[in-house]
């Protein structure tokens, strides 16, 4: 069993650097897809602070359908275009939320979600999924987090 060490009270950027080395070492050797993202989305949820969904959305037939995760169960398919998961799939890039209930077509899977920031996995120039994570507190994510979370799926998609 892996025991994590994480003190989920330090600087953000140290924190993520740690989260980062953990998933290394989780998925290090191991080529199974299922098997590193269910990893990563529990080292996620159980590191940071303050969040009520962490998990991954992948693209297949041209929609994003939910992968490994963990929190309450979600909505299993979203368009590309759609809710932030969507939006940042089509766009290619981080979209980080303040506050759900203004953002224009949001996906309401779980009603504790305030705040929200889903990251592209891209490799090779191609679409992969979505990385998304979702707190209860409004304005949860801020810049620190967007670096780390980018570094964090930089590692998962190096593997
Ligand atoms: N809120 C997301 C949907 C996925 S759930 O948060 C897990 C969205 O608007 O795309």
């Amino acid at each position: 069993m892996h025991e994590s060490h994480i003190d989920s009270t330090q600087p953000k950027p140290e924190l993520y650097r740690q989260l980062v080395g953990e998933l290394s070492a989780l998925i290090a050797g191991e080529a199974d897809v299922i098997a590193n993202l269910a990893n990563a989305s529990a080292l996620l949820y159980h590191s940071l602070p303050e969040l009520n969904w962490a998990g991954f959305y992948l693209l297949k037939h041209g929609e994003l359908v939910v992968g490994p995760f963990q929190g309450k169960p979600a909505c299993v398919r979203i368009a590309i275009g759609k809710g932030v998961c969507g939006t940042a799939a089509a766009r290619r890039e981080t979209v980080l939320v303040r506050d759900v209930h203004e953002f224009p077509g949001h996906i309401a899977c779980d009603a504790a979600s305030n705040s929200e920031i889903v990251v592209p996995m891209i490799r090779g120039g191609e679409l992969i999924g979505v990385l998304d994570l979702d707190s209860p507190k409004v304005a949860r994510f801020d810049e620190e987090d967007r670096e780390g979370l980018e570094k964090f799926v930089a590692a998962l998609l190096a593997a």
